[in-house]
């Protein structure tokens, strides 16, 4: 099995993908790293990316006539650099159905709730309000729903009364940062294995 190249998308400040990238850096992950790809010229994970030396484009959806325009762009640019396994790193639009086939059971998504509970934007926040005594967060591989693919990892946190809701969300993040490189090493080292909704652990 070769080492796998490993890219991302990304929306916003980056703390997951610049901590999944400094992991295959220091080869605690075995990969190679890929390219950044972002909706947003002024994510902060572009800066993060450069600085790591990565290519990072802003690659803009209203440059485009349809989300399958842009995603097919992208696609082309990640097929271009080799790309194996896609990570969504808080990466906050819907990926077309194209996208999706040509990195079948290839795109990691980190999520911030238990799913299937609380899906979509604002997990933490939706959780908080929702009042429950558990949240955490989730991987999964990314299907044509909105957070339903096949989970690969989840890590529950307790709630605490009259904690607010930026404590929770650190919390949570604290776990997407052990669960996120976790899942793309079991990825890189041909570890999981998907049949149907279920992802099987070789351990
Ligand atoms: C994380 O909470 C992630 O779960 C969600 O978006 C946020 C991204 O944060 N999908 P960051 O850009 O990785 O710091």
């Amino acid at each position: 099995m070769g080492k796998k190249t490993v890219s991302f998308l990304v929306s916003g400040r980056g703390s997951n993908f610049s901590n999944v990238a400094k992991k295959i850096i220091s080869g605690d992950i075995n990969a190679f790293l890929g390219i950044v790809l972002s909706d947003k010229r002024e994510a902060r994970a572009l800066d993060i990316a450069r600085d790591f030396g990565m290519k990072a484009y802003f690659v803009d959806p209203n440059a485009y006539q349809s989300r399958a325009l842009h995603d097919r762009a992208m696609v082309d640019l990640l097929k271009k650099n080799k790309t194996d396994l896609v990570v969504a790193a808080g990466y906050m639009r819907i990926l077309s159905p194209d996208f999706i086939h040509a990195f079948k059971n290839a795109i990691i998504n980190i999520h911030p709730a238990l799913l299937p509970s609380f899906p979509g934007v604002n997990g933490q926040k939706q959780a908080y309000d929702y009042g429950v005594k558990i949240s955490g967060c989730t991987t999964h591989f990314i299907d044509e729903g909105t957070d339903t693919g096949p989970i690969i990892m989840q890590a529950a946190v307790d709630l605490r009364q009259d904690e607010k809701l930026e404590e929770l969300s650190a919390r949570i993040l604290m776990e997407e940062h052990r669960i996120l490189p976790e899942s793309v090493k079991l990825f890189c080292d041909g570890k999981l294995r998907v049949k149907e909704r279920k992802v099987f652990i070789k351990r």
